[in-house]
């Protein structure tokens, strides 16, 4: 028992408790038709994202790794009215795609799409005087996720949360041997969780459509 049972489970759940509207649809279909890989979060984990924005009573979100906006559609309709969800990603060919997807979902004006790898545009953004945040997702490139944050920790607000996708791969987080840089730098994200006053956090390890993988989730403390 193994894929084929988590794809259909993951099947049953989204079309009860995760289905698609047009915009969502959309927005999957005109991905796939521009080449985008589909690497994009489940409709369950879209769901998940968009509860915990709500959770929070989220106002500002930053997400990094935006691919064709899809996980961002799902967090930027929790935001009320007046709110705002910064996102970065890095290929300008798939934020084309992103933006005009999010477009087609009447959330122009709630969504900020920032073009370029995301370690160059955090400057910015600090000039800007960006945050806090009360939502951040951080899935972008995977080397990098321990960088991104610890640059957000201390622009979220107490109490905000700070999501980390693929920190599991296959359970190759708990190869201390791994050459992998990217497991490595899951391992790293970990670490610094562990010494981190400033925030509570726990991993849970996921199957579904997207095969065996795992999100860690932060809470940051006053
Ligand atoms: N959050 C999306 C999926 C993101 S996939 C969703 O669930 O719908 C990861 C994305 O990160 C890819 O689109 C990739 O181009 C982008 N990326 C890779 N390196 C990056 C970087 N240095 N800065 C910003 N984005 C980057
Ligand atoms: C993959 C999955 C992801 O959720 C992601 O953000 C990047 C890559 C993958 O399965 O390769
Ligand atoms: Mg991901």
């Amino acid at each position: 028992m193994a894929q084929e049972t988590w794809t259909a489970v993951d099947a049953f759940i989204s079309e009860l408790l995760a289905p698609h509207d047009e915009a969502l649809a959309a927005a999957l279909r005109s991905s796939e038709e521009a080449g985008l890989p589909s690497i994009q979060v489940s409709p369950p984990q879209g769901r998940l994202l968009h509860l915990l924005a709500k959770v929070v009573g989220a106002r500002s979100i930053l997400e990094f790794g935006t691919l064709g906006g899809y996980s961002t559609i799902w967090m930027a309709r929790a935001l009320p009215e007046g709110g705002d969800l910064i996102t970065i990603e890095a290929d300008p060919n798939y934020a084309d795609v992103a933006g005009r997807n999010v477009a087609r979902a009447g959330l122009e004006g709630l969504v900020d799409l920032r073009v370029g790898p995301a370690l160059d545009l955090l400057p910015d953004l600090e000039t800007e005087g960006a945050g806090p945040f009360d939502l951040v997702f951080i899935d972008a490139d995977k080397v990098h996720s321990p960088e991104y944050f610890a640059w957000s920790l201390p622009r979220t607000r107490p109490g905000g949360l700070i999501v980390s996708d693929n920190v599991v791969r296959d359970g190759r987080l708990a190869d201390a041997d791994s050459e992998d840089p990217a497991i490595r730098a899951q391992r790293r994200l970990h670490e610094m969780l562990a010494a981190e006053p400033r925030a509570e956090a726990t991993t849970i390890q996921t199957v579904g459509g997207k095969g065996y993988d795992g999100f860690n989730v932060a809470r940051v403390l006053a």
